[in-house]
Order: structure tokens, then sequence, then C-alpha cells
């Protein structure tokens, strides 16, 4: 093998005149009226190369038995394509490569799938056969935007002074939220260690240690079911900072993915810097804790209007509130079938609707309402001829989740949620609890190490559920890329959020005497955040399912087909494990 001149898809008409030694995978041999195509591909693209059998007759024989994803090392003088031939679709176009020597490096199976951009191929297929879905040229930008952002994080984390500290991958089992991995201790019988679920603990004692601004590339480990925007193991931008308020932490993130978003993609940042909105703001006006801002559409409360009414369901209804869908008036009684459908999903026991059509109002419950409450709807709405309001009555929780997906699912119909803008937002404020209802107890809303909200600190005594936190989320397009927060630093507060969620105190001392200890120590004030890496990715490959930007992921169910992890061990590895396996 020789050292290769160039990448193929390099090649360019400078080169013409050049002998040229190329490497790469042959995507196609044509046979042409007694001459030979070879298109051959690497990681930059491809080039066309020629053989004439009457030039290199030795070469020829060679040529013929070569078959798709070969590999091969040609040696060749750059011409220029002949008259009529340049391909303006590819930046080798212009040239083609005379082969005048030929040498087959590797064979090739014939590949389950084109290797080629936008196939259709069953996803099963292209995780077993990663390796060659990852040489597809979309595949192989996907991964190269990946390397690219991750080394403009690294390199603004440096500038602004922050040092990457690697952290264990084997910790102590102190559950987050969701199930850990775990992994048995061969020298201690009986004893785990838990995968992280993120070092959350361990850039916190980083800022014990005095590091002040700690960043890391991190991996982290869920053992919870994937999703299109979950993996059980994924990569965050982890950080913390010491002696922080949430505005500077914002700011750096801010700054860090306005850098991010317009050195790498096209896309309109809706508003920069990103704009705040607390949780009781989103959840009112939106429904949900991850708004899409590309769009209006917002919830309005028809709660007084409606218990004033004479309609039962409204007059007995905790909460009422609807949103209205521009210029949808003339949906078909199957098209509102479907929406009402989509409301029960969320739980809704129904929908109510009104079309202002230009022959007046058609509506179900019109017949249940007087004429100034009809108008009463209309004007909250804000709804103009044409339009159509969707109406749902329920608990406040039900209300807000139909409003909310029926919101998103109006905007995909409506063509509102253009991908070429990134509606970022700063979501603050969120409660410190949420009430675990199988459980009957507190759970926290982001995680236990977070602080409440100044104000609120005393309401940990009398009323936890009002509590505010000091947690923030970063949300984009409707999803959520980032959660982080202003964590506790004194021991008192740590302990009565830790006895709020019913941890008993043997408990907390087994599990968390190392964090409440180091607190003990001078902990100075800090705080942080952590983006998700693969979902920003997701997000600027406009994918709409995560693993598309992962080398190696697991499927839907949490397997990898290519090695069929996971997989059973032998009886002596599980001896030494002290594992018995017991089936169910
Ligand atoms: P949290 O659990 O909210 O916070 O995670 C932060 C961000 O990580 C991403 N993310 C995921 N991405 C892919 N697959 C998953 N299973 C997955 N889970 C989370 C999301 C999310 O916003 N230690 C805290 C952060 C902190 O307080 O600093 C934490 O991990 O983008
Ligand atoms: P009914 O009296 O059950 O025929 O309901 C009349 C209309 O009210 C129908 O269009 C229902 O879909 C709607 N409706 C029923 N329950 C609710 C609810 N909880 N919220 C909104 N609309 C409802």
């Amino acid at each position: 093998m020789q050292h290769r001149s160039k990448y193929c898809g390099e090649v360019s008409v400078e080169d013409i005149g050049k002998q040229i030694i190329l490497q790469g995978w042959v995507q196609r041999r044509r046979d042409h009226g007694g001459l030979i195509f070879i298109d051959l591909r690497d990681r930059a693209g491809l080039v066309q190369s020629v053989i004439d059998p009457k030039a290199a007759p030795e070469v020829f024989a060679v040529a013929e038995s070569v078959r798709t994803e070969y590999v091969l090392e040609i040696t060749g003088t750059v011409s220029p394509r002949p008259d009529g031939t340049e391909n303006a679709n590819l930046p080798t176009g212009m040239v083609e490569v005379k082969i005048e020597k030929l040498d087959v490096l590797n064979t090739s199976n014939t590949p389950p799938f084109p290797i080629e951009d936008g196939i259709t191929t069953d996803e099963m297929v292209r995780l077993k056969y990663r390796y060659l879905d990852l040489r597809r040229p979309e595949m192989q930008r996907r991964l190269f935007l990946r390397h690219r952002v991750i080394k403009m994080i690294r390199d603004f984390m440096d500038e602004h002074g922050f040092i990457e500290v690697e952290t264990p991958i084997l910790i102590k089992s102190t559950p987050e939220g969701a199930r850990d991995y775990l992994v048995p201790s061969r020298l201690y019988a009986g004893k785990f260690y838990a995968l992280p679920q993120s070092p959350q603990q361990l850039k916190q004692l980083l800022m014990v240690a005095g590091f002040d601004k700690y960043f890391q590339i991190a991996k982290c480990f869920r053992d919870e079911d994937p999703r299109a925007d979950r993996q059980p193991e994924f990569t965050q931008l982890d950080l913390e900072m010491s002696f922080v308020k949430q505005e500077e932490i914002f700011e750096l993130i801010d700054e860090l993915y306005i850098k991010v978003v317009e050195g790498v993609s096209d896309k309109k940042l809706m508003s920069k810097p990103f704009p705040r909105l607390t949780y009781a703001d989103a959840l009112n006006r939106y429904g949900i804790d991850k708004p899409d801002l590309r769009f209006g559409m917002e919830l309005f409360d028809l709660t007084d209007v409606g218990n004033g009414s004479e309609f039962k369901v409204f007059q007995s209804s905790e909460q009422i509130k609807g949103i209205c869908a521009e210029d949808c008036a003339g949906y078909s009684r199957s098209q509102i079938d479907e929406l009402t459908e989509m409301a029960k999903k969320y739980g809704a026991k129904g929908l109510a609707t009104i079309a202002l059509t230009e022959d007046g109002i058609k509506s179900p419950i019109a017949k249940f309402l007087k004429e100034e409450e009809i108008a009463a709807i209309i004007e909250r709405a804000g709804a103009k001829i044409g339009d159509l309001i969707m109406i749902v009555a329920d608990r406040p929780k039900i209300v807000a989740q139909a409003l909310a997906n029926l919101r998103n699912a109006m905007g995909t119909r409506l063509g509102l949620r253009d991908d070429s803008i990134l509606a970022f937002a700063w979501v603050v404020d969120f409660p410190l609890f949420d009430w675990a209802e199988d459980e009957g107890r507190w759970d926290p809303s982001h995680h236990p190490f977070t602080m409440p909200h100044e104000d609120d600190i005393h309401m940990l005594e009398t009323d936890p559920g009002k509590a505010r936190s000091q947690a923030y989320d970063l949300v984009c397009n409707g999803s959520e890329l980032a959660s982080g927060s202003i964590r506790i630093h004194r021991r008192d507060i740590q302990n009565k959020i830790f006895q709020l969620i019913n941890l008993s105190a043997e408990e907390i001392h087994d599990r968390f005497e190392h964090m409440l200890e180091a607190f003990e120590f001078g902990a100075p004030p800090h705080g942080g955040v952590a983006p998700g890496i693969d979902r920003l990715i997701t997000i600027l490959t406009d994918d709409d399912n995560i693993r598309q930007v992962m080398a190696f992921p697991k499927t839907a169910t949490g397997i990898d087909p290519m090695t069929d992890a996971p997989s059973s061990v032998d009886a002596k590895q599980l001896k030494e494990l002290h594992i018995r396996i017991v089936e169910d």
C-alpha cells in the first residue's frame, strides 16, 4: 500500500495532469463502450476513474473483477472530462482519473443496503450493519457535525476559564430520578457500583474542592425505556460554577448556543438572547413546560364564562380553556372527530368546538350557551371568521395536557413549526416538588440538590408543594435541551429536602452522608446546568430521532442488533460476581 495523495472527494481541476494515488470504496462500476468506469468514494466524496483496455490491458482485467464496496488503491493521472460528460452536481465532476495501476486491497460482500443517501431500509437492518450505515455520506455528515459542535464547545469552555475533569463511571448508587444501571462487584459479594445518571454529585464536590468552573463532555446512563429523544446512554455538556447566579449561567449558555448554531447551521434564531419564561407562565399560556415558541396559538381561560353558563359539563368543571386555530372553521366532521380523539388520548373527556364560518357559528355546544357567552368566548379567543375554537373542560392537569398536544398537532398541520427557525427560551421558577401520587410523597421536580427559591424557603415547613425552586430548563422548538439549577450548599437545607422526600435518617446517612459531610467543609454557593448534546445535534440535523446522531445507539427496545447486547454471560463470570440468575 502506498501513501495516498489526497481524498477522492478533493480531486479537482488543479490536479489535471498530475499522477495521484487514491484509496477508497467502489461506489459503482460501469462498463461502457469498452471502457470501465469506477466511482471511488471516501469520507470526502466521490471521484470518477476510468480504465481504457487499450492503454492498460492487465489493469482492465483486474477492474472487471471489481464489485461494489471493494477497497481499492488506484494510481492514475487526473484529466479533464471529455466535453459534455462533466457533472455539475458533483464537486469532482469536471475531472476523472485515468487509472494506470489498480490494487484490490479488500473485497466486499454485497452490502444489505446501498451505501448512499436517502435509503428507506428498516432501521433494525441499518443498526445491525451500523458500520455500513455510517459509511453512507449523510451519516458521515452527521458525525462530522457532531464532532465540530463538541470541538466548538470544548474551545468555548476553555476560553471561558472552565477546566474539563473526568469523573468516574463506577460510582455509588444514589438514584437521581431514573433507574440506575448496576455493576456487580467481584471483590465485595452482594455489593454494586452504579453507572452515573449524570456526574451531578461529583461536579458539586469539585466545587467544594475549589475548581470554581468545571465542565465535561460526559456520558450518562439511565435504565429507562428509550424513546425518540431518549437513549439509555447519552452525552451531556455537564458544567458547574461556584459563586454563581442563575443569570450568569443563562448568559454563558446563550453565548455558547448562539455561537454553535450560527457556526454550523443556516437556521435562524427566533430571539437572542434567549427569552425567559416562568414555569407558571409556560403552563398557563402553552399547557406545557417545553413550549414550541415558533408560533402563538396560546391557551385562553374560559372558566368563569363556562362555570356561569347553563352547560352542565362547563358548570361543574374546575378549569375550562381553549385554543384558536386560524382558518380551520371549514374542518369536516371527521377532522373534528380526529382532534377529539387526540384530546381524549391525553385524558380529556371531550372536545368542544366553535367554528366561525361565513354562514355563522357552527358548534355542538352553541345550544347550551347564551349568545353573549359565545361572544365572550370569541373575544377571549381573539377569533375571526374562518377560525376554529377548541375547548377542553377538566382538571387543570388534563386541560393543559390535552390542549398542549392539540396545539402542537395544529402547529404541525398548519405548517407553523418551521424547521429553519430555532426558538430557544429559558423556563425558570419550576416548582421544587411534584406530588408522587402512588408513593404518597414529594418528589423533587429537578433533583434533590436543587436550591429552593430564596423567597420560598419558609414554605418547606408549611407548604412544600407551593415552593418554587431555582431550577431552569433550556427549551427549543418544543423539546427540552438542557436542565440545571442553583444547588443547595448547606447541610441543614439539604437534610430538610431529604426528609421531605421521605428518606429516613438512616437512608439519608447511607446514601448521602458524603454530600452532607462535604457541605460542612466550606462548600461554596454553586450552580450549573447540563445541556444534552445528542438532542442539540438532532435539532441541528432536523432528525426526528436521537439515534440518527449517535454512532452506535440502542434500538427503541434497548438492544444493540450489531453486537447483540445485552447478552448472556458464562457461568464462571456469574460465579465470580456472586450472581445467580432466577428466571421469572
Ligand atoms: P437532566 O436529567 O434534566 O439533568 O438532563 C439534562 C439534559 O440531558 C438530556 N437528557 C437526555 N438525552 C438523551 N437521552 C436521555 N435519556 C436523556 N436524559 C436527559 C436532556 C436534558 O435536558 N444533573 C442534571 C443537570 C444539572 O442539574 O446540572 C441532569 O442530568 O437534554
Ligand atoms: P354532550 O352533552 O356530551 O353531547 O357534549 C356536548 C359537547 O360538549 C360535545 O361536543 C362534547 O365533545 C363536548 N364536551 C363534553 N365534555 C367535554 C369536556 N370535558 N370538555 C370540553 N368539551 C366537552
